[in-house]
């Protein structure tokens, strides 16, 4: 494992995870994280964390200034900052092109002047668009229907194209739906549970059959550690999923079920534009090469997340009455 490592990102919900799951498992390793702040990112995720190896400095990934100078002091980055909520891509798409690929510029051209060991860019597997047929392989065509994926396509393809011209070992992920502890109730399943505690209407898009492979959040940060240790891949792509498929509607009746709430909390709203119908990811390549594979069951992590939120009110209810609230209304009162 590298000693130094810079973590964009860290104060968002796979970030967060990710710094919890390093710092629990190599007491040498120290972490910058590199965070805006923005709604998504909040110190709160790191609560409890502890540890003298953990610096955090509020910053701006496009800033080339604070960017150079951290990277020159650390051997290997996870990047993880971005936009990331599909449907605001759709109402401020700038801010999308602006952090997702411009940021990641900005991080590579740094990483590529101070001779960065590993660079892990945290991509996701929305770049492919639609799964259709079998899941998305890494060597499929990349379609992606909203700004945000295809913010983060080019953000993607700039990364190998570092590896290809510049010899930077970049290695990319491209990840399915996380859910767990900390994820920011925009997210599907943390809005359909804190919803449902405060018994609140969870709006399903469209007719609710459309569906995502989830994973649970500490599987992808088991993931990315293994990549970030694997010998000799650079320049590669490593799908990440856990071939667990389920519809919105299977999400809001477990969820209902879960806490004991009525069927009658779905309410079918107006669907988002360039809603992508499926989702799905074949993980064959990081199974037979680097050994990962999810090791937690759906029902029993979904089961954990729930009971997370039900615990942790004091969290949530904050962000919830919060920014949360003025988009929450604008956006569903227009419809997605
Ligand atoms: P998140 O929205 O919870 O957190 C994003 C973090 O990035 C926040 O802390 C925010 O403050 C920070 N940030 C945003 N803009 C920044 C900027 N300009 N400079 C510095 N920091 C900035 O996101 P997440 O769900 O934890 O996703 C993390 C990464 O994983 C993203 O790159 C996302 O595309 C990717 N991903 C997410 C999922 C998922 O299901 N959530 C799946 C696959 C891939
Ligand atoms: O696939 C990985 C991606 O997963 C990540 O790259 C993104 O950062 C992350 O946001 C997520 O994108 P999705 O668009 O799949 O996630 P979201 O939680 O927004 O929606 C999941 C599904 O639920 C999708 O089919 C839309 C539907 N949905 C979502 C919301 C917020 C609803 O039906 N109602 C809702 O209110």
């Amino acid at each position: 494992m590298y000693k130094r490592l810079l973590v964009t990102g860290g104060m968002g919900f796979i970030g967060s995870n990710f710094i919890r799951h390093i710092l629990s498992r190599h007491g040498d390793v120290e972490i910058v994280n590199l965070d805006k702040l923005t709604y998504a990112g909040n110190p709160g995720n790191l609560e409890g964390v502890e540890s003298k190896m953990l610096r955090f400095v509020k910053g701006e990934v496009c800033d080339r200034e604070v960017v150079d100078r951290l990277v020159s002091d650390c051997e290997a980055v996870v990047h993880f900052a971005a936009e990331t909520h599909v449907d605001r891509s759709i109402a401020y798409a700038g801010d999308f092109v602006s952090t997702d690929v411009f940021g990641t510029f900005i991080l590579l051209e740094a990483a590529r002047r101070h001779k960065t060991k590993r660079f892990v860019h945290i991509s996701t597997d929305e770049v492919y668009g639609e799964a259709v047929g079998s899941p998305s392989k890494e060597t499929d065509a990349l379609m992606p229907k909203s700004p945000y994926a295809a913010s983060k396509a080019g953000a993607d393809r700039l990364a190998f194209s570092y590896y290809c011209t510049y010899d930077l070992p970049v290695i990319i992920t491209r990840c399915t739906n996380n859910y767990g502890p900390y994820q920011y109730p925009e997210k599907l399943i943390p809005l359909f549970v804190t919803n449902a505690i405060e018994d609140k209407p969870l709006p399903v898009y469209g007719t609710g059959k459309n569906s995502r492979d989830w994973i649970f959040v500490k599987d992808h940060c088991q993931a990315i550690e293994t990549i970030l240790d694997s010998e000799g891949q650079e320049g590669e792509v490593f799908n990440i999923g856990s071939g667990e498929e389920r519809s919105i509607l299977d999400i809001a009746s477990l969820v209902l079920s879960a806490l004991g709430k009525d069927d009658d909390l779905v309410e079918f709203v107006p669907d988002r534009p360039g809603h992508v119908r499926r989702h799905a990811v074949d993980t064959r390549k990081i199974r037979e090469r680097l050994g990962w594979k999810a090791a937690h069951s759906f029902d029993s992590a979904m089961r954990k997340t729930v009971e997370w939120y039900r615990d942790n009110e004091k969290w949530w209810r904050p962000i919830k009455s919060g920014e949360f609230r003025k988009y929450y209304e604008q956006h569903y009162a227009q419809g997605s």
